[in-house]
């Protein structure tokens, strides 16, 4: 099937469908001009994700840790939404029960107008104190090593799920929620390597739902998803929202 044809399909899907979830990945925001973790530019190619985003790495070197969360948000702070996040903002009124969940940390979805994202990783304009786990919005930059919490003078983290951490137990409820409950799926820019993410296409199909996978290339889960759209987040989500919002 041609791209064309493929968006078409799933424009009728979304136009029949009155719960739709969406799970996006850094490649949303790509188009941004975020730095993806996967792939030939990504950050984990240029750094060992063990030593800066884990909870191991920041016991043995909080410095260094925080200085690439905050090269991150220096980074992070120069970029905007694009058409893929500003669609998704837009899509989310047209459906009885819309739920957006992110592995993205950069604050872009709710830059764009989208409330109540679920933030799975967390939120790199949040910070957490290590002694009284109080969390905090932070928009400072540089971040002044060491950060302290001004309630309780404790060590501050950033607020990010790392590796070999728990998702946040309301958060992912609320995911498992919406997986069990929607009519389509989208899976937006993720390598669909990163668990629980990566297992929520299969999530859907299980529960009787329709998925669809949006990427520049194919994933660990494209063989199993039902319809899989090549290209960018920013070319390819804006056309799957307008032509719902003119067909409903
Ligand atoms: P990855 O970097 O693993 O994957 C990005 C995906 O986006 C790849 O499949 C690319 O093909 C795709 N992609 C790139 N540019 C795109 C574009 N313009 N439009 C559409 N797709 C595009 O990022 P994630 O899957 O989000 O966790 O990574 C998951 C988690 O692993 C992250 O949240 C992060 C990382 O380690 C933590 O830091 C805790």
């Amino acid at each position: 099937m041609t791209n064309e044809s493929v968006i078409k399909k799933v424009q009728h899907k979304l136009c029949s469908a009155k719960f739709v979830a969406v799970l996006t990945g850094a490649g949303i925001s790509a188009d941004s001009g975020v730095p993806t973790f996967r792939g030939a530019e990504g950050l984990w190619k240029q750094h060992r994700a063990e030593d800066l985003a884990s909870p191991h790495a920041f016991a043995h070197d909080p410095k260094l840790v925080w200085e690439w969360y905050s090269w991150r948000r220096e980074l992070i702070a120069t970029k905007v939404p694009n058409l893929a996040h500003e669609a998704l903002a837009t899509m989310a009124g047209r459906f009885s029960s819309f739920v957006l969940m992110t592995q993205n940390v950069d604050g872009l979805h709710g830059m764009a107008g989208s409330q109540d994202c679920l933030e799975m990783h967390g939120n790199i304009w949040k910070v957490r104190c290590t002694k009284c786990f109080t969390v905090t919005e932070n928009r400072d930059l540089p971040i002044v090593f060491p950060p302290q919490c001004s309630a309780c003078g404790g060590l501050l983290r950033p607020h990010i799920v790392w590796f070999g951490e728990p998702l946040d137990p309301p958060v992912l409820d609320r995911c498992m929620h919406a997986l069990q409950s929607c009519d389509v799926l989208l899976v937006i820019g993720t390598s669909g390597v990163v668990q629980p993410a990566a297992s929520f296409a299969m999530m859907v199909k299980s529960a009787g739902g329709y998925t669809v996978e949006i990427n520049l290339d194919p994933t660990p889960s494209s063989g199993s998803i039902d319809i899989v759209i090549t290209g960018k987040a920013k070319d390819v989500v804006p056309l799957l929202c307008e032509n719902s919002i003119q067909d409903v």
